[in-house]
């Protein structure tokens, strides 16, 4: 059998003589060295601060709430979507994004949880502190009249169809690829960017969680009430920002 030969402890080993600029790049680089074999090479997610505090949007949504949503339930998408890397490990080279257009080619668990990592992280993004959401550029304003005929025929349509998905999931306003807007429902974490049967694909423009886990602690089984609570914190900057960006890549 072939041994493997290994230096001599460094206290045996004669000191070199090196400079101090030369000692500190061989410091430099046994530290990252060092980083490189103790961080997994999986860790490729990661969960995104929330961008505010966890009481600012309260009272519709109370801090608890937000904290446990955004700490422990999307954290542990994140950590095990990034467990699911050692299996597969086509999932190192996608974005989170691009994974969401690929998703029926990996394993349920995938599925379930770089769903719920892309739909929560969609999901902070497009709330906003009271007042500080702004409102529906002129360009969306359009598109919604044209598609919905109002702005409050859109809300009516799209809590109903929230409040009418059954069990957990998302209700969605979506830019199809004819340039029209549509609401939609997925259940559980999918979501219109994944390539599935049966869903009706689209860019996202604005994602509802409709979980328990969303707002059980405040409004139990009253999800409308959660829903007409919530639209008020509505981040229609990030809506527009996400309406522009759907039509360049259209
Ligand atoms: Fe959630």
């Amino acid at each position: 059998m072939m041994r493997v030969r290994f230096p001599p402890p460094a206290f045996l080993s004669p000191i070199p003589l090196l400079s101090p600029s030369r000692r500190l790049l061989g410091l430099a680089a046994a530290l990252i060295l060092l980083l490189g074999t103790a961080l997994p090479a999986w860790a490729d997610f990661d969960l995104p601060p929330l961008p505010y505090a966890a009481e600012a949007l309260e009272p519709a949504i109370d801090a608890a709430t937000m904290t446990i949503h955004h700490d422990r339930h999307h954290g542990a998408y994140v950590a095990n979507l990034n467990a699911q890397i050692k299996a597969n490990p086509a999932l190192a080279d996608l974005s989170l994004e691009a994974l969401q257009g690929r998703i029926s080619r990996f394993p349920e668990a995938v599925r379930n949880n770089g769903g719920g990592h892309w739909n929560h992280s969609q999901f902070w993004a497009v709330m906003a502190p009271l007042g500080q959401g702004g409102t529906p550029s002129p360009e969306l304003l359009a598109a919604i009249n044209g598609s919905f005929g109002s702005l409050e025929a859109l809300q009516q349509q799209f809590s109903q169809t929230a409040a009418a998905r059954f069990g957990s999931g998302w209700a969605w306003l979506i830019r199809r690829p004819d340039g029209s807007l549509a609401i939609t429902s997925t259940a559980n974490q999918d979501n219109p960017l994944m390539d599935l049967a049966g869903l009706e694909r689209g860019t996202p423009l604005l994602g509802l969680d409709v979980w328990e886990h969303a707002y059980y602690l405040k409004y139990q089984n009253r999800r409308p009430d959660y829903i007409q609570a919530w639209w008020p914190l509505l981040n229609w900057n990030e809506v527009n920002r996400r309406f522009q960006a759907a039509g360049t890549t259209a």
